[in-house]
């Protein structure tokens, strides 16, 4: 769901087909509640996640939903798709239509995806400025070595973007597997950046986003909704790529 701001006083004038001056005496009468809270501002900034209620009555009450899933390979990222299973088809809540997927994986990458129907949080995630770190275990066919983690670091040029991606913290695991933590999302960025050394990628997992963890919490295809503490911590001193 797209996030609609407004100010109290519009959204009460046009739900209840009333003046902006009755609206005024509403609040002054304590009849309006948001979140459950008496409102008194007719300034207040609500949005379609606001509870709004009025003399006891429900005018708005949009849930916001937020769920992580363990992606297999084979499963493609999207909505609706004819050839393959979607994400969404894995999933078994009612409301499952009503999500978008925050950070999509290629159809050969597993691991974590998110997905939801609150747009300020997907935004607050995948925004490159908001650098949430999205950390990858990636399997190669040809060995790493030293050069890999400057090359990472520094950035690599795409000329088809025109863009130069950000530092990347690359830690080799063993001679053929490496940790790598982006903070962007660019078009098959680990294979191209990869692609760099002619190093293919046989297999990729997204292992965390920010401070939410997949570990072996989820089994392959298996899904859940998120507490309210990982939704609102999952970007907090989310800093690795200093560590
Ligand atoms: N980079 C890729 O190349 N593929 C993914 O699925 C994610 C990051």
């Amino acid at each position: 769901m797209a996030l609609n701001k407004a100010r109290l006083d519009k959204f009460l004038a046009q739900h209840c087909q009333i003046s902006r001056k009755n609206v005024r005496l509403m609040l002054a009468q304590n009849r309006v509640l948001i979140n459950g809270a008496v409102a008194h501002d007719i300034d207040e900034i609500i949005d379609n996640f606001s509870h709004i209620s009025l003399d006891g009555k429900v005018l708005q009450d949009n849930s916001a939903y937020y769920i992580m899933l363990h992606k297999p390979t084979g499963v493609v990222s999207a909505t609706k798709d004819l050839q393959h299973k979607t994400v969404i088809d894995l999933l078994e809540f009612p409301y499952k239509n009503e999500l978008h997927i925050v950070g999509r994986l290629d159809l050969n990458t597993s691991g974590l995806v998110l997905m939801t129907n609150d747009s300020r949080w997907s935004e607050r995630l995948t925004l490159p400025e908001k650098k949430v770190t999205k950390r990858y275990i990636v399997t190669l066919a040809n060995k790493l070595s030293e050069e890999y983690v400057t090359a990472f670091a520094n950035g690599m040029y795409f000329a088809f973007e025109d863009i130069t991606t950000k530092p990347a913290k690359l830690t080799i695991l063993s001679d053929y597997q490496a940790q790598v933590e982006l903070v962007e999302g660019r078009y098959h960025q680990i294979k191209r950046m990869f692609g760099r050394f002619r190093n293919p990628v046989v297999a990729l997992h997204r292992c965390a986003i920010g401070n939410l963890v997949l570990d072996n919490q989820l089994t392959v295809g298996e899904s859940r909704e998120l507490s309210e503490i990982e939704v609102n911590n999952i970007d907090i001193n989310n800093l690795p790529l200093d560590a």
